[in-house]
């Protein structure tokens, strides 16, 4: 056995014994459908605009057409991709387990199209918009106007998505605080942990005597429970996981 299966096998059996199971997801769960990280996403037509600077109030105060068209090329590579088996493997641990509390910071919608449900989502969707004016949310708009405008008020309507400086909707984080206050595993995965308050999560279970696992590209895979973390690919990890704690 190496250290790898070693990890695996351990978590495995964690998970088939968990009461609720938080899994908090990032980028990197969707960078192997081909969606590109927030910073890889800055090609081409896009590579001389500071993401920060689009992504953000003052951005999109300064030129609402621009942001628009950012978020308008981005939802079309977001409709284009498909979920992947690490979307699919959570999909079905939901069905496997009595909670799972399904976190992201995505916008992209791939664990809905996976058949996850009740995803909260902390950054927002790419496939809704809020009116500025009177703050109601529509998920279909005039995807071919510069300036798309709210049905009801006539308002300008923005991307229905967290930008830098903002809040964070405060009944997602509070859902998802609760589940990692309350959860007997938590699994980061495809996150860099480091925008806050998602990067707390893993820290809050872990406070709270959880299991938590660590799955990205960066980490090294070791073992040292409560901690896991494991080095390797969402999409081939995930399946092991579930397969090794449930089919074996
Ligand atoms: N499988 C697992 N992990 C992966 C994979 C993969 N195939 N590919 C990349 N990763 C990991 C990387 O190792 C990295 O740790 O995913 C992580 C991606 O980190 P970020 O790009 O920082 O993404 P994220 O943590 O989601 O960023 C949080 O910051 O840029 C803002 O609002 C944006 O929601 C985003 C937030």
């Amino acid at each position: 056995m190496t250290s790898l299966d070693q990890v695996v096998a351990t978590f495995a059996s964690h998970l088939r014994s968990a009461r609720h199971v938080v899994t908090l997801t990032g980028a990197g769960i969707s960078a192997e459908s081909g969606i590109p990280t927030f910073r890889d996403a800055q090609t081409g037509l896009w590579s001389h605009f500071n993401p920060e600077e689009l992504a953000s109030p003052a951005g999109f105060a300064r030129d609402p057409a621009l942001v628009w068209r950012w978020y308008a090329e981005r939802r079309v590579k977001a409709c284009a991709a498909q979920p992947n088996p690490a979307h699919y493997a959570l999909a079905q641990l939901a069905d496997l387990v009595p909670q799972l509390t399904l976190i992201t910071q995505n916008i992209d919608g791939l664990h809905q199209r996976a058949g996850s449900r009740n995803v909260i989502e902390l950054h927002g969707s790419l496939h809704r918009a809020r009116c500025t004016v009177d703050g109601s949310i529509h998920s279909t708009w005039d995807y071919e106007e510069e300036l798309p405008c709210c049905p009801n008020c006539g308002g300008l309507l923005r991307p229905d998505v967290v930008w830098f400086g903002e809040m964070l909707p405060r009944a997602a984080l509070e859902t998802a605080w609760a589940a990692a206050l309350n959860c007997d595993v938590f699994m980061s995965i495809g996150t860099s942990g480091v925008v806050e308050p998602a990067a707390s999560l893993p820290r809050i279970a872990l406070s709270r005597h959880a299991t938590v696992l660590i799955l990205n590209l960066e980490q090294e895979t070791a073992a040292r429970p409560p901690l896991f973390t494991i080095y390797g690919k969402a999409g081939e990890m995930l399946p092991q996981l579930v397969a090794a704690a449930f089919h074996q």
